[in-house]
């Protein structure tokens, strides 16, 4: 009996380890997710919704290739950067050193592959916490170039993007990491493994990125109030990183509509044109509310004052050549009969940008042949609005799209602008000067008329 039992016992663990094996396996298959993922919480309707408070929601469905859980990596292995400090690209003026795709999404080749066109936006370490609502919202490839300027910030982003891919399963399938370094400021320490403690909270990107941020240098922002951001430098940066025909630029805290990438891309692949930019109409939207579902409920929140044109009171001719007015029609009760195509999704061409003006700064698709940002711009004015300068000079039609739409948050009023700000801005003015003889020589245009306008 005495010397049955071990025989027994091993028996039973045999035949314990044998289930438990199926089960985890078809565990395993049957899951949609590989790695621990963000779980989006139940929508609240009506409860103000404030993105330090509350995450994201998720509302878009998976791409097909979804997941293997082979591809699954431990977050500290796979998010120590592929770059060696010492050796990067250096721009026209040898004033950033730039490294390209350090972190390469682990769906990104494939969704660059099967999606016609890649989001492309830029941010500085402390904005981000931005990018997990866009990548919960886009279900395409993301290029993002992020500007590091010094060992310091090297780190906080090396810990914050350890974090990201770590919480959010769309960030570290969809998004590849690009970086520039100023040569004033210059990183010393290689990428290393980062060790995150595990207490971190997953529901709160903000606020985890702020602690990240305590006990940085306060020469570190001296630094920043001092330099210029590279604004152009890193918008080419992320262009040029993306593996689709078509781009969508954006800034890192412009967010687009659900499901935006499946409709979009469904219309681009129908779409002849080679000069067409297919401008997304950009609202700022107040933080009580939550991110409209779909254009029908922007234009009802817009209406209640609860949303309106991105800059309207800042800048109006940033976004004003847009035409909201007209594109609102299409949702109106009575209005001939797109009602149903917008009920759809389908996106469709609202209406061709036939004022267009200097100032006007939309965010557009188009095919990334489009000429790229002038790097001679940094800083602060003249930056995004000089490349859709030169686009209109050179002859691209600028089309504006419906139903979709991108969303900022938070209402912007006029409040006085940083003096660096201004001096900034009359910098780039002077530049300008020279710039517009060069797009003049290049295209031999003037359609607004800006030569005459000397002196
Ligand atoms: C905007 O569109 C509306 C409706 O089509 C039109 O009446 C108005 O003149 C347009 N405004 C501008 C500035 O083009
Ligand atoms: C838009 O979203 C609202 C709220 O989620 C929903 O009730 C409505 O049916 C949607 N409308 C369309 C046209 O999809």
């Amino acid at each position: 009996m005495l010397g049955c039992r071990p025989w027994n016992l091993s028996l039973v663990t045999v035949i314990i380890i044998t289930f438990s094996n199926m089960l985890f396996t078809m565990l395993l298959l049957q899951s949609e997710d590989c790695g621990p993922s963000y779980v989006a919480p139940a929508d609240d309707a009506g409860e103000p919704s404030v993105l330090t408070e509350k995450p994201p929601a998720v509302r878009t469905p998976a791409p097909a290739q979804s997941c293997d859980p082979r591809d699954y990596q431990q977050p500290s292995e796979s998010s120590i950067l592929r770059m060696d400090v010492r050796v990067g690209r250096w721009d026209a003026r040898r004033l950033y050193k730039m490294f390209d795709s350090v972190v390469i999404g682990s769906e990104f080749p494939a969704l660059s592959s099967s999606y016609s066109v890649s989001i492309a936006t830029q941010s500085s370490v402390e904005k981000l916490y931005s990018l997990v609502q866009v990548a919960h919202q886009w279900t395409g490839p993301i290029s993002v170039a992020v500007f590091t300027p010094g060992d310091e910030s090297f780190f906080v982003f090396q810990r914050y993007l350890a974090y990201l891919r770590k919480c959010y399963a769309p960030i570290r399938e969809r998004v590849t990491f690009s970086v520039a370094i100023p040569k004033d400021r210059p990183v010393f320490d290689q990428p290393q493994v980062i060790e995150l403690t595990g207490d971190e909270d997953c529901l709160k990107p903000e606020a985890t990125l702020n602690t990240f941020l305590v006990g940085v240098s306060k020469e570190l922002a001296t630094w920043k109030n001092r330099n210029v951001y590279p604004q152009n430098h890193l918008r080419n940066l992320a262009r040029k990183n993306c593996q689709t025909e078509y781009v969508f630029l954006t800034d890192v805290d412009i967010i687009p509509s659900p499901n935006q990438a499946n409709l979009l891309d469904e219309f681009l692949k129908s779409s002849q044109c080679e000069k067409c930019a297919y401008v997304i109409p950009t609202y700022e939207i107040d933080t009580r509310v939550r991110f409209p579902q779909n254009k029908t409920e922007l234009v009802r929140i817009a209406n209640k004052g609860l949303a309106r044109p991105f800059h309207q009171k800042v800048f109006i001719h940033n976004q004003y050549a847009t035409n909201f007015t007209r594109w609102s029609l299409d949702v109106l009760p009575g209005y001939g009969g797109n009602v149903d195509v917008v009920r759809s999704g389908k996106v469709y061409v609202s209406h061709e940008v036939n004022n267009f003006e200097f100032f006007y700064e939309p965010f557009y698709v188009a095919r990334d042949t489009a000429p790229e940002h002038d790097e001679r711009f940094m800083g602060y004015g003249y930056t995004r609005n000089t490349q859709v300068y030169e686009m209109f000079v050179a002859g691209h039609e600028f089309l504006v799209l419906t139903p979709i739409f991108t969303g900022h948050w938070g209402l912007q009023t006029k409040k006085g602008r940083p003096a660096w700000r201004e001096k900034q801005n009359s910098m780039n003015r002077k530049l300008f000067d020279g710039f517009k003889k060069e797009v003049f020589a290049r295209y031999n245009r003037d359609p607004l008329k800006m030569m005459k306008n000397q002196n």
